[in-house]
């Protein structure tokens, strides 16, 4: 196994392509998605296998309502089946599983899921595993800000503006993956992407592999980080 020297502690992915992974094929677009869950096991399998504490996947934006209705309640019925099916594996492998977004538009029956999954991992220690479902970066903000105090804004700095964020229990991420070729960062952690590294591939995502991952990092190590300081 590959040693690295520096590891990214959080990873993000925006998961692009499944769509024109199926359509190269003459496949309908669902058949990527359904690719797309066999990606989303090694990234898992991967981020575990080089210790990675947080590794969070864009799972559905808030924009991508704009589908047509199909599509959208395939890949809620695709997530339903998925975690229902994968949450009590992931638990016996010490994985904490965790959900960023907005809940309350999602079908019932998904966010029944969501919470369960969450409740039955919430002791694990080992991978943080964050689905972000429903997430858009804007909204994020927006959200925050409607559940601050008036006590709050005397004092308020960017550290106690954290507990508002969906992502209040996560770093930030250090380095955001995009597959598909694709380079923009589509209302994903805008707040948290602030001094993310960024990483671009033109696999798709439901050819994303092991030693994708793998390059991820390797990558990784050649960064350096200065936050706005001198190195
Ligand atoms: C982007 O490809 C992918 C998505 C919008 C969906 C990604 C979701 C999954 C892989 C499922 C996540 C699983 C769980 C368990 C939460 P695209 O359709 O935008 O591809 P295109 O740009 O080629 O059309």
């Amino acid at each position: 196994m590959e040693k690295f020297k520096i590891l990214p502690t959080h990873i993000g992915i925006i998961m692009d392509g499944n769509g024109r992974w199926a359509q190269k094929r003459n496949l309908p677009r669902y058949y990527g998605h359904k690719r797309g869950i066999e990606s989303v096991r090694r990234v898992v399998k991967a981020a575990k296998k080089y210790g990675i504490k947080y590794l969070t996947l864009y799972s559905f934006s808030t924009e991508n309502w704009k589908r047509p209705k199909e599509e959208v309640e395939f890949l809620f019925k695709l997530m339903e089946e998925r975690l229902k099916k994968e949450g009590e594996k992931l638990n016996k492998q010490n994985v904490r599983v965790r959900f960023i977004g907005n809940r309350e538009q999602l079908p019932k029956k998904l966010q029944k899921i969501m919470e369960d999954v969450e409740e039955l991992t919430k002791n694990n220690d080992g991978l943080n595993l964050t689905f972000a479902i429903n997430y858009g970066g804007r909204e994020e903000i927006l959200q925050a800000i409607k559940k601050l105090k008036k006590e709050d804004l005397k004092d308020l700095n960017e550290e106690n503006f954290k507990k508002y964020l969906y992502t209040k229990d996560l770093p930030d991420p250090d380095i955001i993956v995009r597959t598909a070729g694709e380079k923009r960062l589509s209302n994903f952690l805008l707040w948290q992407s602030s001094y993310s590294e960024f990483y671009f591939t033109k696999t798709l995502w439901p050819d994303f592999s092991e030693e994708d991952f793998l390059k991820v990092l390797a990558d990784y190590q050649r960064r350096k980080r200065k936050f706005g300081g001198l190195t």
